[in-house]
């Protein structure tokens, strides 16, 4: 691709969403995400999807502006009004988002995908991107680890109603809080973390910013319940996946229970974000953030020196 002066950030460095420079002071972000139903409910189906789109955005310190539905859909086998609720679902986080829908496009499929494109508005000069952090910086993670086993459990049918309603309520929480005090404070380097995990996104954050990290295991937030269900083996295929692609990266020092590594492998859906914060300002960020409602936000490690990029766990 030829380079273009105007792209902040493209393609190279495994981003969370695409930044482009409209004018010195705006520049457009664009990201999008579509999942497979991992909830029964259709609206919190919706809800699930869209805090998972929007959260690009807020990875990258941006404000979303638009979004558009992305929706395949099995219209012969399930009534319309499924659709329906699952967008009804999604508008109301786009609308706590601040943000509108503006369109969409929907095509005919054997099973339900559905998510977000969406557009996020940033000063260009404070895009927050995963290739930021510097020795030193503390890393803050604002949700707890466990979805990817949770979800396992769900499908299973082994999960009670209270853990499915933490579940849910914890994937259809927006980044938007942690997102803004990130800005407000000042950060070195963002992603949220998704598909690949805490140590898979933790690998894509060193390896852009050139750096290693230093995990501090028993302070990483697990939800409550994950252990016992990933020490019975419900543990999503996603994972093995994950472990087998960035086990080369990571050091272990010490003792560490295997349902635990398991976590930390863990697919996340609609996860929190890991924020590099200088370490002069990460107490305060932290104490923030969770005065801003995100009470399970912690700081779990360190960035350090140290190239080719490694996870370490303590
Ligand atoms: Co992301
Ligand atoms: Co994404
Ligand atoms: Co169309």
């Amino acid at each position: 691709m030829k380079p273009n002066p105007n792209v902040i950030v493209g393609l190279e460095k495994a981003d969370d969403a695409g930044v482009y420079k409209l004018s010195e002071d705006t520049a457009i972000i664009q990201t999008v995400d579509f999942i497979t139903p991992i909830v029964d409910d259709p609206y919190s189906f919706g809800m699930i999807a869209a805090a998972n789109a929007l959260s690009d955005v807020y990875a990258m310190g941006g404000r979303p502006l638009t979004t558009m539905n992305v929706v395949c859909f099995p219209e012969d086998k399930l009534e319309i009004d499924v659709l329906s609720r699952i967008l009804a679902g999604a508008l109301s986080k786009v609308e706590e988002a601040g943000a509108v829908v503006v369109g969409g496009h929907s095509i005919k499929d054997a099973e339900i995908k559905f998510g977000l494109s969406v557009t996020g508005a940033v000063h260009p000069q404070k895009v927050i991107t995963n290739g930021g952090a510097k020795v030193g910086d503390r890393l803050i993670l604002t949700k707890p680890l466990g979805t990817g086993i949770l979800n396992t459990a769900l499908r299973a049918e082994m999960l009670e109603a209270s853990a499915i309603e933490t579940l849910t309520t914890q994937m259809a929480t927006l980044n938007k809080a942690a997102s803004e005090v990130m800005v407000s404070v000042g950060a070195n380097a963002c992603t949220d973390v998704t598909g690949f995990g805490l140590i898979g996104h933790l690998c894509e954050m060193a390896l852009a910013s050139n750096v290693s990290v230093e995990l501090e295991t028993g302070q990483v937030p697990i939800m409550d319940g994950a252990e016992k269900l990933a020490r019975m083996g419900l543990i999503p295929a996603g994972m093995y996946d994950n472990l087998d692609f960035r086990e080369g990266m990571v050091e272990q020092k010490g003792e560490l229970p295997t349902w635990k590594l398991d976590a930390f492998y863990d697919p996340q859906t609609s996860g929190g974000l890991i924020i590099a914060a200088p370490p002069e300002k990460a107490e305060e960020m932290l104490a923030k953030i969770k005065d801003s409602g995100v009470k399970l936000a912690a700081i779990i490690g360190t960035i350090v020196d140290g190239t080719p990029s490694k996870i370490i766990l303590r």
